[in-house]
């Protein structure tokens, strides 16, 4: 059984307070028990986050990592650090680090070994832009994406990572992929990893939908067979919301 996983991406947002305030929150609300929290704060909260977290079952990871181990990379902070405060997962190649900080897919593979060899699991952001989707080029940047960004793993490897397919037409715009557009590219992906890694591993990796999820669509989406939860944006800094949607699957 593969994990059904609830993660939100509260991006560049919340001040000190407010984001202790919603951490709080979330850790306060109950929700079914076999589903799994994680937030991903800024990372500059995440050591007093991970400290309010560790008597819950609601795991912390970051936005972004460095792809080097240690030394002189100014303004960056590395996976050994971010392990060190207590987080246990990052996200990796999410479409706005591609489009405005210009990540590549061979910068991301980077990113991930450096992430698995310090013990953290990294989230494999991948997604379509419209126009991609509207020339029915879709599946092939999908299929780039993770062919460059993942598949150099071994199977030990790829099993622990977890994957999330946001198309970027759907992030923050209130469009929503729809549920068989969604549980489309989540089988594709699925029958990259088979065609790879094989029937076994492939079942046993994690697919995330993220993109514009909300209280009102998540238990459709959540309702796919390749589909194991989102990636929450907007409504992920809103505990309610957060919670309603971890309470979202059949
Ligand atoms: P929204 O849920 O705000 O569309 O953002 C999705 C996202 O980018 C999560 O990483």
């Amino acid at each position: 059984m593969r994990k059904k996983i609830v993660a939100g991406n509260w991006k560049m947002n919340k001040s000190h307070d407010e984001a202790i305030e919603l951490i709080q929150s979330i850790a306060a609300s109950s929700y079914e028990e076999s589903i799994h929290l994680i937030v991903f704060p800024p990372t500059v909260y995440v050591s007093e986050i991970t400290k309010i977290t560790a008597s819950t079952e609601i795991s912390v990871g970051v936005q972004n990592s460095s792809q080097y181990d240690a030394g002189a990379y100014t303004g960056e902070v590395s996976s050994s650090m971010i392990k060190s405060i207590g987080a246990e997962y990052a996200l990796v190649g999410h479409s706005e680090r591609r489009e405005y900080f210009n990540e590549q897919n061979d910068e991301l593979a980077q990113k991930v070994n450096q992430l698995l060899s310090d013990g953290l699991t990294p989230v494999y952001c991948c997604g379509e832009v419209l126009k991609e989707r509207e020339d029915e080029n879709h599946f092939n940047i999908i299929k780039n994406q993770i062919e460059e960004g993942v598949f150099h793993l071994n199977e030990n490897q790829i099993q622990n990572c977890i994957l999330a397919y946001e198309p970027v037409w759907a992030i923050g715009t209130g469009v929503t992929a729809s549920s068989g557009q969604a549980q489309e590219m989540h089988q594709f992906i699925r029958s990259l990893l088979v065609e790879k890694y094989g029937i076994d591993v492939a079942d046993s990796i994690s697919i995330l939908y993220g993109g514009s999820c909300k209280p009102s669509n998540a238990k459709e989406l959540f309702g796919n067979p390749d589909v194991d939860g989102g990636l929450i944006g907007g409504a992920s800094l809103v505990a309610e919301d957060f919670i309603a949607i971890a309470n979202s699957f059949g």
